[in-house]
């Protein structure tokens, strides 16, 4: 497969670390210090299927598209507005497809696993296009009240088509049993038959260092495994794009495998961790900035509750847009490299 569109869609509202210092007792220089965040984007108004929806547009229109050219929808998610219908169904009419649609959960790592999901139905002919979507509100999730996993999230949605091609060099997805770092319960319902979880409880739980230590460990091993499966070296990647999960986390990767920090886009810092829509809506900032030149190598990796985790080397056949749009800070620790003009 190779990518014909990117679009994405953010909540208008911006919550700045300073409005979280009203509500909790923490401090714009904690959350920044240790993760990079200064501000995220929050769903106020609209839904998380509108956003999706908005994201799914710009991509099928960028692609050159039509929603009747979409043979396949996979939305990656953690939670759409409904338990069911997905997003994925919910967004089909609006966009004038009639083909199969499913949401996919793989948490921080969805994105990646729709990407392989979406090859693998290309390869097989059973779809030429594929729409993918990474779609989160996870602030939803979260526990408000627990400071340590509150201040890290934002929402968001990005989306990509894919379609035949020879881009997609190699992938590598892996799964681990663990429902103890990083978790939320499902609500336990009301049936009178059915005895409660004793450790029932809302919102969204972390030991906050396993999930760093797994997160760098994992995520530079999966980096060097694709690149290592597409017959690459790690200095012949143009782009690395990282879940963008805490700066922290990004900096550690970064020192384990001795990247170049004008590699490494981040924009962490205006949106929080917004889960498996963070590498799109990333990957479409880099796209708008004329960043993206065809023939670039780009390695992504993501990972997150399961465990979970993807990984894949992608090159870029995709003329730059005909705007730019200049992002000046996607490069926090670096000096800037060159746009396409
Ligand atoms: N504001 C102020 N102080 C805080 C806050 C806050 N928001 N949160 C925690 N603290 C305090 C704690 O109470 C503690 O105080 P104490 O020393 O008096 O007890 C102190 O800060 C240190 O707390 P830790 O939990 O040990 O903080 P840590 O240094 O581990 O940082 C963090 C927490 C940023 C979450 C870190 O563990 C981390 O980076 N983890 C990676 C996990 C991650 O980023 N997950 C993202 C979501 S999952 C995913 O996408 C894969």
């Amino acid at each position: 497969m190779k990518i014909l569109g990117i679009g994405r869609a953010l909540p208008e509202q911006v919550i700045a670390n300073g409005q979280l210092e009203a509500i909790l007792d923490t401090l714009n220089e904690w959350i920044q210090s240790r993760t990079g965040i200064r501000e995220r984007r929050v769903l106020k108004t609209h839904s998380l299927t509108d956003l999706a929806l908005s994201a799914a547009k710009e991509a099928i229109s960028d692609a050159g598209l039509t929603g009747e050219d979409i043979g396949l929808i996979l939305v990656a998610t953690t939670l759409g507005d409904y338990l069911f219908p997905s997003i994925a169904s919910l967004i089909q009419a609006d966009l004038g497809a009639s083909c199969p649609a499913m949401d996919l959960h793989a948490a921080c790592a969805g994105f990646i696993y729709a990407l392989d999901t979406a090859d693998a139905y290309i390869r097989s002919g059973k779809a030429q296009n594929v729409l993918i979507v990474g779609a989160e509100a996870i602030t939803r999730l979260a526990d408000w009240e627990d400071r340590s996993t509150c201040v890290l999230f934002g929402d968001g949605a990005g989306a990509m088509v894919a379609g035949p091609g020879d881009g997609l060099l190699s992938t590598h997805l892996t799964a681990q049993t663990n429902s103890d770092v990083l978790y939320s319960m499902a609500p336990p319902g009301n049936c009178p038959f059915t005895q409660a979880p004793q450790n029932a409880s809302g919102g969204l739980k972390m030991k906050g260092q396993d999930v760093y230590r797994y997160a760098v460990t994992r995520s530079a091993e999966d980096l060097e495994i694709v690149v290592n499966e597409a017959g690459l070296e790690i200095s012949q990647i143009d782009w690395f794009l990282l879940h963008q999960a805490n700066r922290r986390i990004l900096d550690a990767v970064r020192a384990r495998l001795s990247l170049p920090a004008g590699k490494l886009p981040s924009n962490i810092h205006r949106t929080g961790n917004t889960s498996a829509a963070s590498i799109p809506l990333l990957m479409h900032e880099l796209y708008h900035a004329g960043l993206l030149k065809e023939g670039q190598l780009i390695a992504m990796s993501a990972f997150g509750a399961g465990l979970t985790s993807g990984a894949c080397v992608l090159r870029w056949d995709k003329a730059p847009p005909e705007t730019l749009t200049l992002a000046d800070d996607l490069f926090p620790l670096s000096q800037q490299p060159t746009p396409t003009t």
